[in-house]
């Protein structure tokens, strides 16, 4: 197994420094040294990533043809793209590049962006799935991450790529990204190897307050965790918010910003109900109390009910009545965790 796979190793790390060279060294690769240095991207920054870029021709093609690697372990590595017949042509054009680890540090696959975002084309284009790479399985900075994590005690679950970046350009060294698809079960799993504590900090746009809702669910279903939500002011990602506020900025808001994933459940869920309308306020009020009912301590549940009261006017002692029977059913069917199920939430932008 190791050993077949082997020359796929070789080729994505002869790929990742070519990339890389024609990045930092070309003429061809000015365009997208402009654009790194545009979005303040540092240079240890690209040296620690490995970032590259894949101009608009032939070059990893060539590049192979000249060492003479074997066809089918190149049309193996995905690297390429296979006319009718048989003929290769590099699948990343004018991207910049992100060389995607394993958990032990190998490249097993490439994520490119367009320097500019085009109609007809995506935005991020991803290795397709091969031997070494599976897309369910990979995070991105997994492998320094769970490192920093022995330290830190806590992952960072990040949205994007550009977001571990920044993050580590700012010190925040236990960050990960899946590869812009909801999370995974095998995901989760290499999540709870390194801790049980994990952050969510999305985008602060309304995908990004859906897709923690939807992380916070998964990771609740798979096994137990010590769930955090981060959520970024004004809409706008990690990264953004770096550019905006500096490193001290998102330091402060990861260090300090954590809020426990109840409050996120409530405001989420709040926001799916028009309050104006008494029905739906009755009804949000009803399902904020099952919610609450699922913590442990009375004194939370004490503490999040009279926030609840005041903010619908309603009388407490009713919501807290619904909070005790809520509870009393919860009891009697115990939650379960879903080991073996699969995850049933469809992967979003495959390509
Ligand atoms: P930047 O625009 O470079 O800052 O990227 P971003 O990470 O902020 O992008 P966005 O918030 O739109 O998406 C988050 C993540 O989803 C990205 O890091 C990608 O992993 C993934 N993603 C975004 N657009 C695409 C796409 O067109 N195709 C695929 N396959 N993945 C995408
Ligand atoms: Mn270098
Ligand atoms: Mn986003
Ligand atoms: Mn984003
Ligand atoms: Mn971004």
């Amino acid at each position: 197994h190791q050993q077949k796979q082997q020359p796929l190793i070789e080729a994505h790390q002869a790929a990742t420094q070519l990339y890389h060279h024609i990045l930092m060294n070309t003429k061809l690769g000015e365009v997208a040294r402009k654009y790194l240095a545009e979005r303040q991207v540092s240079a240890d920054m690209i040296e620690q990533f490995n970032l590259g870029f894949a101009p608009g021709d032939q070059v990893l093609q060539s590049f192979f043809a000249e060492r003479k690697t074997d066809y089918q372990t190149l049309r193996k590595t995905g690297l390429f793209i296979e006319d009718q017949d048989g003929n290769l042509k590099d699948r990343f054009a004018n991207r910049l590049m992100f060389p995607i680890k394993n958990a032990n540090g190998a490249v097993v696959g490439f994520s490119g962006r367009l320097l500019q975002i085009s109609d007809s084309l995506p935005k991020y284009l991803n290795s397709p799935e091969t031997e070494l790479f599976n897309k369910r399985r990979v995070l991105y900075n997994y492998d320094v991450a769970r490192k920093a994590a022995r330290k830190s005690q806590r992952l960072l679950l990040l949205e994007g790529f550009m977001d571990v970046i920044s993050a580590m350009q700012a010190g925040i060294d236990f960050g990960v990204a899946s590869m812009g698809t909801s999370l995974t079960e095998e995901q989760i799993y290499d999540l709870k190897r390194v801790t049980s504590n994990v952050d969510i900090c999305y985008d602060g746009d309304v995908p990004g307050q859906k897709a923690i809702n939807r992380a916070v669910s998964l990771l609740e279903q798979t096994t137990q965790f010590n769930i955090g939500v981060i959520q970024i002011p004004g809409g706008m990602d990690p990264d953004e918010y770096r550019r905006k506020y500096g490193a001290a900025g998102l330091q402060k808001i990861v260090k300090t910003g954590r809020e426990p994933v109840i409050k996120f459940r409530l405001r989420y869920l709040r926001s799916q109900f028009n309050l104006e309308q008494e029905t739906e306020k009755i009804e949000y009020a009803k399902q904020a109390t099952k919610l609450i009912a699922t913590l442990d301590s009375s004194v939370e549940r004490g503490v999040y009910l009279k926030d609840l009261a005041t903010d619908l006017d309603f009388d407490q002692a009713s919501l807290q009545e619904q909070c005790e029977q809520d509870r009393k059913r919860q009891r009697t069917e115990p939650r379960q965790f879903n080991h073996v199920v699969e995850v049933s939430e469809p992967l979003q932008r495959e390509q």
